[in-house]
């Protein structure tokens, strides 16, 4: 059965607050729509975790700093009902943009520190815009836990570092990036790749696996970076913005794996960036 779609915060709040007046759980899977079995996988999460699960849907212009990436980010609503309905979520939250940025609204949250690198580096702002967004989406549904993908680790970092700073009361889980048969990590971004496209981005993974194997067998990652670089750009890629070993719990850079560690990739291909991250096994 396809979930309600609700589209102010008073209908979100009447079904919320009936929900913790009969003692339920709540649990929130926040996107921006196109979704695709990574997302499905955070509801399922969501599903075998919570009493009641709402998934909320807004393309947030406060963390594009590209217009043209805003402009062209798929929006897919009725598709991404149909893609829910087997998984009988209870709610599809859609506010309408004044829901979330009402007139006059004037308040940015900022998480200083992990958003200094990496994504934060080559988007200035982004991270803002997704922390503004994800306190606003907890307050607005009252959930006890949220579910985000590593995939966007980063971004993960920062939502949990918000929530405990704000003392927002709910659990912050990072649940594993679903990839295409290829390596491929799912993205509503792919789906702006040629076939070609889908197979030359899945070299990333790879050559993110070499590296991964070669630094648990205490390589430095000095000595990987570039020839990592140059096999992305020879198989295609038109520009690697960065290749990064860091610290899984600090983000912290890291010269070798000798603490948990994780390496991360971005990397144009066919005007699209892609994004990923694995997990490094200590050295
Ligand atoms: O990962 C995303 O889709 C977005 O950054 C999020 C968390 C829904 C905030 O807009």
């Amino acid at each position: 059965m396809t979930a309600p779609i609700l589209r102010t915060l008073s209908e979100l709040r009447a079904k919320t607050q009936a929900w913790r007046r009969a003692g339920r759980t709540i649990g929130v899977v926040p996107t921006m729509g196109a979704l695709h079995q990574g997302h499905l996988s955070l509801a399922q999460a969501a599903r075998a975790d919570c009493d009641r699960v709402i998934v909320t849907i807004f393309v947030n212009p406060k963390q594009f700093n590209n217009p043209e990436d805003l402009a062209k980010y798929p929006r897919t609503e009725q598709d991404d009902a149909a893609k829910l309905a087997p998984l009988e979520v209870d709610a599809i939250y859609v506010p309408d943009p004044d829901q979330i940025y009402p007139d006059g609204f004037a308040t940015t949250v900022s998480v200083a520190g992990l958003t200094d690198v990496m994504e934060g580096e080559f988007r200035p702002g982004h991270f803002d815009g997704v922390a503004t967004v994800v306190a606003k989406l907890f307050l607005q549904t009252q959930a006890d836990r949220a579910y985000f993908g590593e995939k966007d680790y980063q971004q993960l970092m920062v939502v949990r570092r918000m929530a405990r700073d704000l003392d927002i009361p709910i659990e912050v889980i990072g649940c594993p990036t679903v990839r295409e048969p290829s390596g491929l990590a799912m993205s509503s971004r792919n789906l702006r790749l040629s076939d070609q496209g889908l197979a030359t981005g899945a070299r990333m993974q790879a050559v993110m696996q070499d590296m991964a194997g070669q630094l648990a067998q205490g390589a430095a990652f000095a000595d990987l970076v570039g020839p990592a670089r140059d096999t992305l750009l020879t198989a295609g890629f038109s520009e690697v913005e960065y290749i990064d070993l860091r610290c899984a719990e600090t983000l912290a850079p890291l010269a070798a794996a000798t603490r948990p560690a994780r390496l991360f990739a971005t990397a144009w291909l066919e005007g699209v960036r892609l994004i990923d991250n694995i997990d490094v096994p200590t050295a």
